[in-house]
């Protein structure tokens, strides 16, 4: 991988870079048509990471599809796939990781403790081996975006980190590859994340900016539907991640609700 990345480098092409665990889907897609707009060398990963993944979460069940990711890569002009064996990124007496101290004390971190110790890490060593001058990450994982962007920064990455949009499905669903998991009943639950994220930007732009206000009518409206466990519902800054008790010029709404035994997240940006 490192030598076709040079090699596309030494040519003087831009290499952009769209990491992903793979069972693509359309918000995949859209990182890889962003990227070919900010490079001219897309490459995508496609590694199910087992240092992301607590005990007792989804690891062996996370769904795969290489065949049909591997086509949807090359329908999207990808020139290059890179899928390193789990044995191959962590092998016998491996023990480097890269953590942060402050971001993954919130939200995520703390309800998946480890979780971003092992995005930081898989990143790392995906960023050394593509070598890409860009890499697109989606805001649905707001969270892990901002460790990205901050380890970036903090360790002197020279990669410019591009954030995209969230793809949704026709009722407002992110789309993830988790939404596999969802029984039918439970599918069409699930669309009251969105309904909360969009109820809340409502009240931010009809004036409301007393954060625990609106964090309480979101719960409620959560716990309204049967069959909900709600992880969180935080009103945050967007750079730090602390809780806000009042909203000032920036406030980003992030929730992580449990459906049965599938667990889903979704965030909204309610200002500026
Ligand atoms: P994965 O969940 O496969 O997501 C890969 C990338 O796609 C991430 O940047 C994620 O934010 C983005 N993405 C997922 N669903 C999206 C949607 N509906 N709209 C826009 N972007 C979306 O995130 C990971 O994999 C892993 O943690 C990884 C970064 C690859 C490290 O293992």
């Amino acid at each position: 991988m490192f030598a076709e990345s040079d090699a596309a480098r030494r040519a003087g092409r831009r290499v952009v870079f769209v990491p992903t665990m793979g069972f693509l889907h359309e918000g995949h897609l859209a990182l890889m048509h962003e990227g070919k707009k900010r490079g001219d060398f897309l490459v995508v990963s496609i590694f199910v990471n087992p240092t992301q993944f607590g005990p007792g979460e989804d690891l062996e069940k996370y769904p795969r599809n290489l065949a049909g990711d591997l086509a949807l890569c090359e329908s999207a002009g990808a020139e290059a796939v890179y899928t390193p064996r789990a044995d191959s990124m962590y092998g016998a007496g491996y023990q480097t990781y890269v953590s942060l101290s402050d971001l993954p004390n919130h939200l995520c971190g703390l309800s998946r403790p480890g979780h971003f110790r092992g995005v930081a890490t898989v990143v790392t060593k995906l960023f050394h081996t593509v070598a890409p001058h860009v890499a697109v990450f989606g805001q649905k994982d707001f969270q892990q975006l901002a460790v990205i962007r901050r380890m970036v920064k903090d360790l002197d990455f020279f990669i410019e980190i591009v954030g995209h949009p969230t793809v949704r499905e026709a009722d407002g669903l992110a789309k993830s590859s988790r939404n596999s998991y969802l029984s039918p009943d439970d599918r069409e639950k699930a669309v009251v994340l969105h309904k909360a994220l969009s109820g809340a930007r409502e009240r931010v732009a009809a004036g409301e900016r007393n954060a625990a206000a609106i964090v309480s009518w979101a719960r409620d409206l959560i716990l309204e539907t049967p069959g909900t466990e709600i992880d969180y519902v935080s009103l945050c800054d967007p750079d730090s991640l602390e809780d806000l008790a009042e909203i000032g010029e920036a406030a980003v709404m992030l929730l992580a609700v449990k459906l049965g035994t599938t667990r889903l997240i979704d965030n909204m940006v309610l200002l500026p």
